[in-house]
């Protein structure tokens, strides 16, 4: 199975996972062979890529950290939760059907802890604010075990963090899904969600206190520029400064309206600018032991002229993986695997990036 971004998809490659709709309907089910219907289908729906299987790639196996029903059931109940929120009415009664959810979540994050995050979130446009929702609570949990977090607590911090961005169904939608920059008085008021968020949550749902911190301190910064109280360093709560990444590397590597989805190297390059700066140091480099740059299935170009797909990732050598050689400089090749962690003959040999072939 490989990665195949939307834009590079042709007739006749055969879909190598199920995809899912808005309301966790079947879009095209696993070995579907592509139509140009299809594709449009795909493109329109706002996917940016879809796994396909073909000779080259069929041996390779992707494993999700959590499982498609139990991700699925998550996405719908927060739709549910998010669409009460919105119309202002009780939401209290979702709150066992969401508790179970996240214990599913915790068990399996834990059972899978020796994973790593290789697998590209297919999102659609109309479930976005859901699926972030379950994959920021999936991102903070899986740090929080690298962090060696007792399972209560995971279990609240996932809480807090599938709540995290409540609050935004108290702000403008219109400003919200703003294409362009925002005016200073539209920040303003954006940055009013975290609080709004708490401030319903506590009265609405009741959370464990602790998972409240996620949802107050997800837009704080490491350095002391962020909001809503500009705190800084250790000074942020724990489970905020877990969220914060958790966060932006969801929103990243999320195909928006208004611009592209960045690939998960481009992501995580982000993410380790930022150390000190808006992140926590050592949070950064527990996350990207876990989360895979060249997640497996990917296309990548090397530096010497060759192509492959990632076929393995080391959690100690996240830019070093295993890589099936496809092509050199022009022509394809007979298929064959380097390593890039123990291959000494390839030791000045970079990958340049993921690829969208
Ligand atoms: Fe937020």
């Amino acid at each position: 199975m490989r990665f195949v971004p939307s834009n590079c998809l042709r007739e006749g490659m055969s879909l190598g996972k199920t995809l899912y709709g808005r309301n966790n309907e079947l879009v095209l089910s696993r070995g579907v062979e592509l139509t140009s219907f299809f594709i449009e289908g795909i493109i329109r729906l706002g996917y940016s890529g879809v796994y396909i299987d073909d000779d080259i790639s069929k041996d390779i196996e992707i494993i999700n950290v959590i499982s498609e029903n139990v991700r699925q059931e998550t996405i719908n109940g927060m739709k549910k939760v998010f669409m009460k929120a919105e119309r202002g009415q009780d939401f209290s009664d979702l709150k066992k059907d969401i508790s179970f959810q996240m214990n599913s979540i915790v068990d399996e994050l834990l059972k899978n802890r020796n994973l790593m995050v290789n697998m590209i979130d297919l999102k659609c446009f109309d479930n976005y604010t859901y699926a972030h929702s379950v994959n920021v609570a999936v991102l903070s949990v899986i740090i929080g075990i690298s962090m060696g977090l007792k399972k209560e607590l995971l279990f609240r911090l996932g809480l807090g963090a599938i709540m995290h961005d409540i609050g935004k169904v108290f702000v403008d939608k219109n400003i919200i899904n703003k294409p362009g920059k925002l005016t200073n008085d539209e920040y303003k008021l954006v940055k009013t969600h975290p609080m709004a968020g708490y401030r319903y949550i506590r009265e609405k749902f009741m959370l464990p206190s602790t998972s409240y911190d996620v949802i107050i301190d997800h837009h704080e910064k490491y350095d002391g520029t962020g909001y809503p109280h500009s705190k800084s360093g250790d000074r942020i709560s724990l489970f905020g400064r877990i969220a914060a990444i958790a966060d932006v590397y969801d929103a990243l590597t999320s195909k928006r309206p208004y611009r592209a989805a960045l690939n998960p190297s481009e992501s995580i390059e982000h993410i380790m600018g930022n150390c000190g700066v808006s992140f926590d140091t050592e949070i950064v480099q527990i996350f990207i032991r876990k989360v895979a740059p060249y997640p497996v299935g990917t296309t990548v170009r090397l530096s010497n002229g060759l192509t492959g797909l990632v076929t393995e990732n080391y959690e100690t050598h996240c830019l070093r993986p295993r890589i099936r050689v496809i092509k050199d400089d022009e022509s394809a090749v007979t298929p064959y695997e380097i390593d890039l962690k123990d291959d000494f003959s390839y030791l000045n040999v970079t990958i340049e990036g993921i690829i969208n072939e």
